[in-house]
């Protein structure tokens, strides 16, 4: 049974696959209606979230199936003190297929862990967010036709930033893509997702315009500050405008996972590089097709995937890790492809 926790779970061909059969479930959409009739999805948010969850309630419905919503989980059960575990094997009980949104990172991989259904992280704190890149590849597929070759502008808070992260693990698979990170310093991109990829930084929007192909704009989080002070100080970081759009190629998209607070000017919406909208409805398709995909695979198999994890005993360091709330949950590392053992949970390096 496959959850889908970090987009990496899936091969570059899968990801061809999916896109795929989101482009046939637009083109034909009866012959879906009802082709997860009879099964259940249940959308657990522990973190605030309107698109995302409802993107996959309108999925889940358009496939003919039917939703549970525990909303505001975060005050709820696990309010009492349930663990994240806890949650997912009693969800389990009641549904074929759990979306879960948590604060901590690397909480879907232990709802995961322990859901006898598959888990799909719809954002774990600053760490991953898989399906907003599923609407982020198909809205770049089908406005540039692929992604060899591509010059990707990601701008604003890299550092929290999880749907920045799991877009530079899908696009780093694809050849020749240039990424340009253009954020403040205090929130540059976290150097475990540097290595291996083609990268320059830059604080200035407008030196990196005239060079991309795709601008991806995100919002900088308020929720993930400590210190309320430091967001107030870099929050007005960038807006984009319709005059410092005019150093962009004709034919550059514009991204943006959304919601969007100030980094995009109104006045871009009516200018055809904006993409933003048509990436929401994408969402949608690329969440139908996960969910027909995972049920289907689940019918098929009922093999547990294997667990992860080579050495233990020693603990994460990062507080934002799930390890630091979930009861008895023993860190585990594995060696990453930069030679550094970091937590299977949260990617951060151990010490
Ligand atoms: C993003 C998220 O939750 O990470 N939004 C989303 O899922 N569409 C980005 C954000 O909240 O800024």
């Amino acid at each position: 049974m496959r959850s889908v926790i970090d987009i990496l779970d899936y091969s570059v061909d899968e990801l061809e696959v999916l896109m795929d059969l989101a482009e046939d479930m637009i083109a034909y959409p009866d012959k879906y209606a009802h082709s997860c009739a009879g099964k259940k999805l249940a959308t657990l948010f522990f973190e605030p979230s309107t698109r995302t969850r409802m993107s996959f309630e309108a999925a889940m419905y358009e496939l003919g199936g039917s939703v549970i919503t525990m909303e505001d989980a975060g005050n709820s059960s696990a309010a009492k003190g349930e663990s994240v575990s806890d949650t997912a094997k009693t969800v389990s009980c009641y549904v074929d297929l759990i979306a879960m949104r948590h604060p901590k990172e690397g909480a879907a991989q232990v709802a995961s862990e322990a859901a006898s259904v598959p888990v799909i992280n719809a954002g774990d704190g600053g760490h991953c967010h898989p399906t907003q890149t599923l609407a982020d590849l198909l809205t770049i597929r089908r406005e540039m036709g692929g992604f060899d070759g591509l010059t990707v502008g990601l701008c604003g808070d890299l550092y929290y930033g999880r749907t920045v992260h799991s877009l530079i693990h899908a696009l780093s698979r694809y050849k020749n893509v240039k990424f340009v990170a253009i954020s403040p310093l205090e929130l540059r991109l976290p150097d475990y997702m540097k290595s291996g990829i083609d990268v320059t930084e830059t604080a200035s929007l407008e030196d990196a315009l005239p060079s991309l192909d795709i601008l991806y704009m995100t919002r900088i989080q308020r929720e993930r500050f400590d210190d309320p002070k430091e967001y107030e100080r870099l929050k007005d970081s960038y807006m984009l405008t319709p005059d410092k759009l005019s150093l962009a190629k004709s034919d550059c998209s514009v991204l943006h996972p959304l919601p969007r607070v100030n980094e995009i000017s109104v006045k871009v919406d009516d200018d055809p590089r904006a993409c933003y909208f048509k990436q929401v409805l994408n969402g949608k398709y690329m969440r139908m097709a996960l969910i027909y995909t995972l049920l289907d695979e689940a019918r098929r198999s009922s093999v547990k995937a294997e667990k992860v994890g080579i050495v233990t005993g020693q603990p994460c360091r990062n507080p934002r890790c799930i390890c630091s709330v979930e009861q008895e949950l023993e860190a585990r590392f594995r060696i990453t492809l930069d030679g550094v053992s970091r937590c299977v949970f949260c990617d951060s390096a151990a010490r």
